[in-house]
């Protein structure tokens, strides 16, 4: 069975004391996961260790970078590394997020890379797929995401995806206060994975978790998660609050 994941991503946000404040403030609201759970903390490099730290021994609780580099190693200045996340004992990592595709200039082929570079060194990438609002209002939402998913994804075997994480992030929902609607959501979702299934084939596609992020918040997070083909959400505003983050967790299916 594929997993519900709650995933915070705190972005450039929050300087230690905060960062660790934020953490212990979760910790109280103490809410189990089940086995089928999973709540994932994408938080800035440098707090990687200290809100590991945090969380230790708490069950199905993990932390995630939000970037890495596509090369291995080498003359990258300012640039982290697959293998040195893997050596802190980072186990997963955010990939194309829609903020590093347009700042950044990541497209699909990059990303590629990133993935081959991530799973290389056993990291479990939460790769982030998503239209702008161009793209929506021009109806062809459906072909890019394929796009983005065939470019970047689709070199690899099945053993790779299974288990997967997808989050489906449309552009125009994230930090803007306007969530796409549950229906919108399945809709895309129920495409990704059929998508998926039309490449890989229904057992692997049905073990991929495809998150939905753009404004989820602890109101809207039970009805959009109890969406067929959502698995759950990828956090970014109001992950930084811990009621609002805890109550999202306790919304998974
Ligand atoms: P948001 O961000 O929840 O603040 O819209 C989501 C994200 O960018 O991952």
């Amino acid at each position: 069975m594929r997993k519900q994941i709650a995933a915070a991503n705190w972005k450039m946000n929050l300087t230690l004391t905060e960062a660790e404040s934020l953490a212990d403030e979760l910790l109280q609201t103490n809410h189990a996961l089940s086995d089928d759970q999973l709540a994932i903390f994408a938080v800035p490099y440098p707090y990687l260790i200290p809100v590991r730290t945090k969380f230790e021994g708490k069950e199905n609780v993990y932390v995630a970078a939000q970037n890495c580099s596509a090369n291995k190693n080498g003359a990258f200045t300012g640039e982290v590394s697959a293998a040195m996340l893997q050596s802190i004992g980072i186990e997963y990592v955010v990939i194309g997020h829609s903020e590093r595709r347009e700042y950044n200039h990541e497209d699909n082929s990059l990303l590629a890379k990133k993935i081959d570079v991530a799973l290389e060194f056993n990291l479990k990438p939460i790769f982030c797929c998503g239209e702008a609002l161009s793209i929506r209002e021009a109806g062809s939402q459906d072909a890019y995401v394929g796009t983005q998913l065939e470019e970047s994804l689709f070199h690899l075997s099945p053993s790779d995806v299974d288990g997967f994480i997808i989050a489906y992030e449309p552009i125009w929902a994230i930090g803007t206060g306007r969530t796409a609607t549950s229906e919108q959501a399945q809709q895309m979702h129920a495409h990704i994975r059929s998508v998926l299934t039309s490449k890989y084939g229904k057992e692997v596609a049905d073990s991929i978790s495809i998150l939905y992020g753009g404004s989820v918040k602890a109101s809207n997070a039970k009805e959009i998660f109890g969406q067929p083909d959502v698995d759950g959400g990828l956090v970014g505003g109001a992950s930084l609050v811990a009621s609002e983050f805890a109550t999202i967790i306790s919304s998974l299916k």
